[in-house]
């Protein structure tokens, strides 16, 4: 891989996206962003008020807005909001100007880690393990179709999968 690209970081919500990127970051000297925490930053109100406020269209204008901007830099880690595999202009961008990780969990790993989770809009539902398991269906393809490398999540710690990523990538 040339360094001059960014790595992607895409899957489901709980999947580790955030801490497993931050720490890639880290190991592999490159600047760290958040798609989700920029447009917090940027935006100066949470992911869940902008729902509330633009609906997911809005947000979603946001997002590829947002992922267009960072396409033109180099030598980031780059984690994304789960749903930023819908718009087939994302999964190309991400393509073109990186490579792109699935971070893969299965479906009882992520529904421990969000289901006391506040800041998912997506899950305000009247059965929210049900919802989640829609989306993964949904979305599974999708995050297939964007990867260049799938990892598979498990319980170990996010420091390892960013090893474990670092040697892929390596390789
Ligand atoms: C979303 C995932 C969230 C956030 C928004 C929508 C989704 O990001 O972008 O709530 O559509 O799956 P995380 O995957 O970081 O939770």
């Amino acid at each position: 891989m040339s360094v001059q690209q960014n790595i992607y970081l895409i899957g489901l919500m709980g999947a580790g996206k955030t801490t497993v990127g931050r720490n890639l970051a880290r190991l592999m000297k490159l600047t760290f962003i958040d798609t989700d925490q920029q447009l917090e930053q940027r935006t100066g109100v949470s992911v869940s008020y902008i729902f509330e406020m633009e609906g997911e269209e809005g947000f979603r204008e946001r997002e590829s807005n947002l992922l267009k901007e960072i396409g033109q830099k180099t030598a980031h880690v780059v984690s994304t909001g789960g749903g930023i595999v819908l718009r087939p202009e994302n999964r190309s961008m991400m393509r073109r100007s990186g490579t792109v990780i699935y971070l893969s969990a299965p479906f009882a790993v992520l529904w421990t880690r969000l289901r006391r989770s506040k800041t998912r809009p997506l899950l305000v539902t009247e059965d929210p393990q049900s919802t989640l398991r829609q989306l993964m269906e949904l979305r599974e393809p999708l995050y297939q179709e964007a990867a260049d490398i799938t990892m598979d999540v498990d319980t170990g710690s996010a420091i390892n999968m960013a090893r474990s990523i670092r040697q892929k990538l390596q390789a």
